[in-house]
């Protein structure tokens, strides 16, 4: 308990917290060992809730064509994401960001790039729905609960109703994602804090001081999570499929008009302007989520186009200074060797394993003559 209120504590210090580079490590809330996951009051936890979770998540028959559940884009083999810099879409359309890996998406209160959802109840429906991600009918996708005899009984189980309504469905699915988070007996570093001090090799401990000293990481990816949730521009650059390929363009255009841009930003087609599109505000341009950095080992490629490929690749463009436009970070002057170190140590941050994860054996639709009448 007194671990989970520091953490608390620690998030709002980060959110009034201004400036990144200026400050000393102390002023940041160092990285620590995750606390047990946040719940909230009006979807609580059981292990039949969990179980409906895991099927529906697996579940296509939550998507517009039976083939779009959540996990067609989140695979726990693939670091529960694609595996890929910018993730497929909807059959027929692209999507326009890398698609984030689930694991310990439970800890955010800020969920997708530009931080447009704010609870995992509230996200589930919006990729469900999404044009570009499962393209499902809120109705049509309850209708299809309905008829499935071991859902209607799972769902009167876990819920109380008698038939199974749509908004059940993301509550059991945000549940079930509750338990896709780090094991940390299964994490170096948080070995290492528990006082195994064999857990960490020197390079990771070295690694460590450039993180938290000189390559002044702490200042945004901070406290348990190794994110502050602040939204800042680092230059990444844009993916050039934007302008290369149509159906990108597309969806560029579409995912603009849908948010009410300026016409000038919206003909500009070929940028991704982040959290601008949410608020606005032209100091927001280029503008994502501070990512955790956390199991990073198993979810490449890299930042919210995937358009760094290896960790390696991450630490050069923190060491240029990021790229164009940015205005938070400067040139670090890393040896070969302190880069190493801090490669070294990002990696301590994941478990010694990716979680995997069986799939389930989904039930059956009833046929006519079990239809309910
Ligand atoms: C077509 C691919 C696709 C499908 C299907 C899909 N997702 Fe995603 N998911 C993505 C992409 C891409 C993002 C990042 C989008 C962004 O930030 O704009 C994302 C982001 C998320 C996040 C946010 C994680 C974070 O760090 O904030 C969660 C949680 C998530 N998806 C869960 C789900 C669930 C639950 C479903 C099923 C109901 C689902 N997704 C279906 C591609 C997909
Ligand atoms: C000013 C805040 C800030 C600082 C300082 C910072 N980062 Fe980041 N980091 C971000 C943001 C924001 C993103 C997402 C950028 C994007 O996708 O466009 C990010 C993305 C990343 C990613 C990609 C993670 C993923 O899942 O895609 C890694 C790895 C990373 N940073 C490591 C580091 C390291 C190592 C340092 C220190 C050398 C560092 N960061 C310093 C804000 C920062």
């Amino acid at each position: 308990m007194k671990r989970f209120s520091r953490y608390l504590l620690g998030t709002t210090a980060a959110v009034l917290m201004m400036a990144p580079l200026a400050a000393s490590a102390a002023e940041y809330p160092p990285l620590a060992t995750l606390p047990p996951v946040p719940v909230p009051a009006d979807n609580q936890m059981s292990d039949a809730k969990v179980e409906l979770g895991k099927k529906l998540f697996w579940d296509g028959r939550l998507s517009g064509n039976g083939t779009m559940g959540c996990v067609a884009c989140h695979e726990p083999d693939l670091g529960w994401g694609t595996g890929g810099p910018i993730s497929f879409g909807y059959p027929g359309t692209q999507h326009w960001r890398n698609s984030q890996t689930v694991l310990n998406s439970a800890y955010y209160y800020l969920m997708f790039w530009e931080g447009s959802a704010t609870s995992l109840e509230g996200q589930a429906p919006a990729a469900a729905g999404g044009a570009v991600a499962g393209n499902g009918d809120g109705s049509m996708m309850e209708m299809k609960l309905r008829f499935v005899p071991e859902y209607v009984k799972a769902f009167k189980e876990v819920f109380g109703t008698e038939w199974p309504h749509v908004a059940q469905a993301w509550q059991a699915i945000a549940a079930f994602e509750r338990t896709i988070v780090t094991d940390a007996t299964k994490v170096p570093f948080d070995r290492y804090l528990a006082g195994d001090a064999a857990a960490l090799g020197d390079a990771a401990k070295r690694g460590m001081e450039l993180y938290n000293g000189k390559a002044g990481c702490i200042s945004c990816h901070n406290g348990a999570l190794a994110s502050d949730q602040r939204f800042y521009n680092t230059g990444v650059p844009n993916a050039k499929e934007f302008t290369e390929d149509e159906l990108y363009q597309i969806t560029q255009r579409w995912e603009l008009y849908q948010k009410g841009m300026p016409e000038a930003d919206y003909r500009n087609g070929g940028v991704d302007y982040g959290l601008f599109h949410k608020t606005k505000r032209p100091d927001d341009k280029g503008k994502f989520r501070t990512p955790s950095l956390r199991e990073l080992k198993w979810t490449a490629p890299f930042m919210h186009n995937g358009s760094l490929e290896t960790l390696a690749d991450v630490v050069d463009f923190y060491d240029r200074g990021g790229g164009e436009g940015n205005k938070v970070l400067k040139l670090l002057g890393l040896t070969a060797e302190e880069k190493a170190d801090l490669v070294a140590f990002l990696e301590s941050l994941s478990m010694d394993e990716p979680l995997l994860m069986e799939e389930p054996k989904l039930p059956e639709t009833a046929t006519w003559a079990e239809f309910p009448k």
